[in-house]
């Protein structure tokens, strides 16, 4: 990020994270793009810059339709509830927030539709006919030659559905030359730099102008008035993306526009397409400034594999905070992933991390300063003469805090935590070295004070330059060496490489206890499935004589595949969604891997007990149960002779 010489409170600071989905509710990786967002806000205040923290939710589409559909829910009342959720956990995680945006606000889509307007009184969005591989889940249409199998959306793997529709474009490919201008200009407009390679890659093998209205589905902002086309909807992801003008009151009140542009857009590396190439086009094409940064994130997995909701391992950023303490997990994910890499969760790294940079390097520095300066000087320590004696710590002190402010700029944050420990290693090395009870047994009292003063002075510097990413743990560190986080204390320590003249240290519960074991439960999936065969085949033996009326307690309905993938290391199990019509999808583990692939299965019918207890198969709930056949040739699916209406009873 560049870096202005001058820190002065003018400098406006306008952080944005992506809009989450209201389809799922909150998991690590939507915390780390939060928490980052955070700890750059935090700072940002800090320093004095005008800042503006934005977050929220991404709430239309066909996929947020879909998903209110399946749970039987009105689409306005479910995108409330998810919304209200992640909203609840950034509250509840004290996010520092300045505006929490949803795209289903009155003024979010006046604004949109403000900018459609201007777009389209431009020349650059136009009427035509689109044909194209869409892939709903992912909100994108793909040209042909990027689907897997020709079928199969390349991002999620999903099947995608060709779709043909009236539609509306925007004239990307007229954008293509100012484009490759920009980043070349830029060289830092995208973050890790690597990442702006791939985006120009990408645009200099050609655009093509890009379909920004649906016909297909409602749940969407509707076309300007002025336009006449009631039957078309917006484009999610230029709906979406407008969120980052909107919420400043673009097309509406303009409150807040004096903080654009942003200084950084924050998101995870699949959405940079749509953020790097998309967007400053849209910006260019309404005149406005572009971003000065797009910093794009790696991809969170666990136990080293990817997470997804059929495999039930997903990392709940919420049990992770109250099973280690919210600061902890926020020290964890910055520290421990180098941005734009990916990252592993595991309940190991972070006790180490806990254990290991807190506990040791920075808890027990502190306790140890506690215990001397109590023992030996009351508690109140004097730093004038740290210099006359550790000049050379000092000055290996500074060097690291002053390389910090860069590195955070450069989006570098695992760097910055790792140039940030440094200190803390001077320190305790100094404790060692030069032995505080030696020098006090020797009579040496100033040389202990100034050693007294020296640890002191790296805690006051780690305190205020950690605070962005800890902001209580650092809050309770600055007390009990009788210092406040401030402005003025960030300018005097960091800025100018001042001396805070006196500690009054007191003594505070240590802040990280060990932690010796894992306290969340992993799941034994493995276990689960060898036992899951088993129990079928028991029930199989012993078939007793039943009445009609017994039989009939069996609710056996026709169903249509809509989705089907394989249960990710197991050689069984298949997870179906299948439709038994009126918005009831139940999604169903069945053990007919070995005879059927997912693709074979897609859009055919099969019969369903549709009333037996919902039961976990590998840690996946499964709501239902495929009627098969099975012998020693193999397995054949009961299905109807000739297709049926979905939901049709079975008798
Ligand atoms: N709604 C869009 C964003 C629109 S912004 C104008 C969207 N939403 S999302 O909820 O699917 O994803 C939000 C963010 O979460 C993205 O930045 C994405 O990269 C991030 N992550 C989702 N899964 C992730 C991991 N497993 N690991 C790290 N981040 C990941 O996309």
């Amino acid at each position: 990020m560049q870096h202005s010489p001058d820190n002065s409170s003018c400098r406006k600071a306008y952080i944005t994270t992506p809009i989450y989905y209201v389809n799922d509710v909150a998991h690590i990786g939507h915390a780390y793009t939060t928490v980052i967002a955070d700890a750059l806000a935090i700072y940002s205040r800090m320093v004095g810059h005008d800042t503006f923290f934005l977050t929220g939710t991404d709430e239309h589409g066909q996929k947020i339709e879909e998903a209110a559909k399946a749970r039987g829910k009105e689409t306005q009342a479910y995108a409330d509830e998810i919304s209200g959720k992640f909203k609840a956990l950034w509250d509840e995680f004290g996010i520092s927030y300045d505006k929490f945006i949803r795209t289903t606000d009155t003024e979010h889509k006046q604004g949109v539709q403000f900018a459609f307007q201007k777009m389209f009184d431009k020349g650059d969005i136009y009427k035509d006919v689109y044909k194209g591989h869409y892939c709903i889940s992912c909100e994108t249409f793909f040209p042909k030659i990027q689907l897997v199998d020709d079928e199969f959306c390349p991002e999620c793997g999903k099947p995608t559905s060709i779709v043909e529709e009236e539609s509306y474009f925007f004239r990307l490919s007229d954008y293509q030359d100012r484009l490759l201008q920009w980043y070349h200009d830029n060289p830092d407009c995208i973050l890790p730099r690597s990442k702006r390679n791939e985006v120009i890659r990408f645009v200099e093998s050609g655009l093509e102008d890009l379909s920004v209205t649906r016909t297909s589905f409602d749940w969407g902002v509707h076309l300007p008035e002025a336009i006449n086309d009631p039957k078309h909807v917006m484009y999610v992801w230029l709906d979406a993306l407008m969120n980052y003008l909107t919420a400043l009151g673009y097309g509406t009140d303009n409150t807040h526009m004096d903080q654009w542009p942003a200084r950084v857009h924050l998101i995870g590396k699949d959405i940079l397409r749509f953020h790097a190439i998309y967007w400053p086009a849209f910006l260019m094409s309404l005149e406005m400034p572009l971003p000065k940064h797009i910093a794009a994130h790696g991809w969170w997995t666990r136990n080293g594999e990817k997470m997804s909701k059929s495999k039930g391992n997903v990392v709940n950023p919420k049990e992770v905070a109250d099973a280690y303490g919210l600061e902890n997990f926020r020290y964890f994910m910055l520290r421990e992933v180098p941005f734009g890499g990916d990252g592993d969760f595991s309940q190991r790294a972070l006790i180490d991390r806990i254990n290991s940079d807190l506990g040791n390097d920075l808890g027990n520095l502190l306790n140890r300063l506690i215990g001397m300066s109590g023992k030996y000087f009351e508690g109140r320590i004097e730093s004038d003469l740290v210099g006359k004696y550790y000049q050379a710590e000092l000055n290996a002190m500074r060097e690291s805090i002053t390389k910090l402010e860069p590195l955070l700029f450069e989006m570098q944050i695992h760097r910055y935590l790792e140039e940030l420990w440094r200190p803390l290693s001077v320190a305790n090395k100094a404790i060692d070295q030069y032995q505080p009870w030696t020098l006090m047994k020797e009579g040496r009292e100033e040389e202990a004070m100034a050693l007294n003063g020296l640890i002191a002075t790296i805690l006051a510097n780690v305190a205020v330059m950690l605070h962005p990413v800890m902001p209580k743990t650092t809050t309770a560190i600055a007390g009990a060496l009788g210092f406040e986080i401030t402005q003025e204390n960030y300018e005097k320590l960091i800025q100018k490489a001042g001396m805070l003249a006196t500690f009054t240290v007191e003594k505070i519960p240590p802040l990280f206890p060990r932690i010796e074991e894992a306290v969340l439960v992993e799941k034994t999936e493995e276990k689960k499935i060898e036992k899951a065969p088993a129990k079928t085949e028991e029930k199989e033996e012993g078939v007793a004589m039943i009445g009609i009326d017994q039989f009939f307690q069996t609710s056996l309905k026709i169903g249509t595949v809509i989705q089907a993938e394989e249960v990710p290391k197991s050689k069984k199990l298949l997870l179906l969604q299948v439709d038994l019509g009126d918005g009831d999808v139940r999604q169903v583990v069945s053990g007919i891997k070995e005879w059927y692939s997912p693709e074979a299965l897609l859009d055919t019918q099969v019969c369903l007990v549709a009333n037996l207890k919902p039961a976990k198969l590998m840690g996946i709930k499964s709501e239902g149960m495929v009627l098969a056949a099975k012998d020693k040739e193999g397995l054949v699916l009961m299905r109807p002779e000739k297709p049926k209406k979905t939901g049709t009873a079975v008798s």
